[in-house]
């Protein structure tokens, strides 16, 4: 009678565990976590926003949110867990220069705002969301940062006898003009 009685239990708590198992997979199964497709780009000085967020909506408040570098070592970019953000492991170059959008965590979005973006910000971005013990997924975004003027201005500088164009970038003229300075400062015997 008693080894009846605890088998049943057994079963019982078996078919419950089963059934628990059985309904966290099943959630994690319907959450992903989405991003952009195509690589970001930004201009260096600006901010940029690195989309990251649940689907379907979830909130995901009391989830743990962390971006870091994929392709630097050590290189947490931010980190929210336990309802708040977490600094303390934050690699140098990203202090004060991140956030996440509050209002939107409890809409599963967990975004990124990266301020005055440097060169350095350039690469790869893992966002990882978990909720502990359950679940977690993250996607990759890639940032490209383009520096305005970098690229060498154009200019036409004369005709040549031969009747093309002489084409050179300003930096080449800016040293084609300090050298000739330089000849007519030895030319004019005051060169020191
Ligand atoms: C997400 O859920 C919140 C709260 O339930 C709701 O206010 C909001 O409109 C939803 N957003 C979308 C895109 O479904
Ligand atoms: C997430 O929040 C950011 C900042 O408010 C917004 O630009 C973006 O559209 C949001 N994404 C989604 C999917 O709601």
């Amino acid at each position: 009678m008693y080894c009846n009685n605890y088998r049943t239990g057994m079963m019982f708590l078996c078919m419950s565990l089963l059934l628990l198992f059985s309904f966290m997979e099943s959630q994690a199964e319907r959450l992903e976590v989405v991003g952009p497709e195509a690589p970001l780009v930004a201009v260096a000085g600006e901010d940029l926003v690195l989309p990251c967020f649940i689907k379907p909506n979830t909130s995901a408040v009391h989830m743990r949110v962390e971006w870091f570098r994929l392709d630097v070592e050590d290189s947490l970019v931010h980190l929210y867990k336990d309802h708040e953000d977490r600094d303390e492991k934050q690699a140098e170059s990203y202090r004060g220069r991140t956030s996440l959008f509050k209002q939107e965590l409890q809409k599963g979005n967990a975004s990124l705002k990266l301020s005055a973006l440097r060169v350095s910000d350039e690469g790869e971005y893992k966002c990882l969301v978990e909720e502990e013990n359950s679940w977690y997924d993250d996607i990759t975004v890639h940032v490209t940062v383009e520096v305005l003027g970098s690229h060498p201005v154009i200019t036409m500088e004369s005709y040549d006898h031969s009747g093309g164009i002489n084409i050179v970038s300003s930096e080449l003229q800016k040293e084609k003009e300090y050298a000739e300075l330089q000849r007519q400062r030895v030319e004019d015997g005051n060169y020191i």
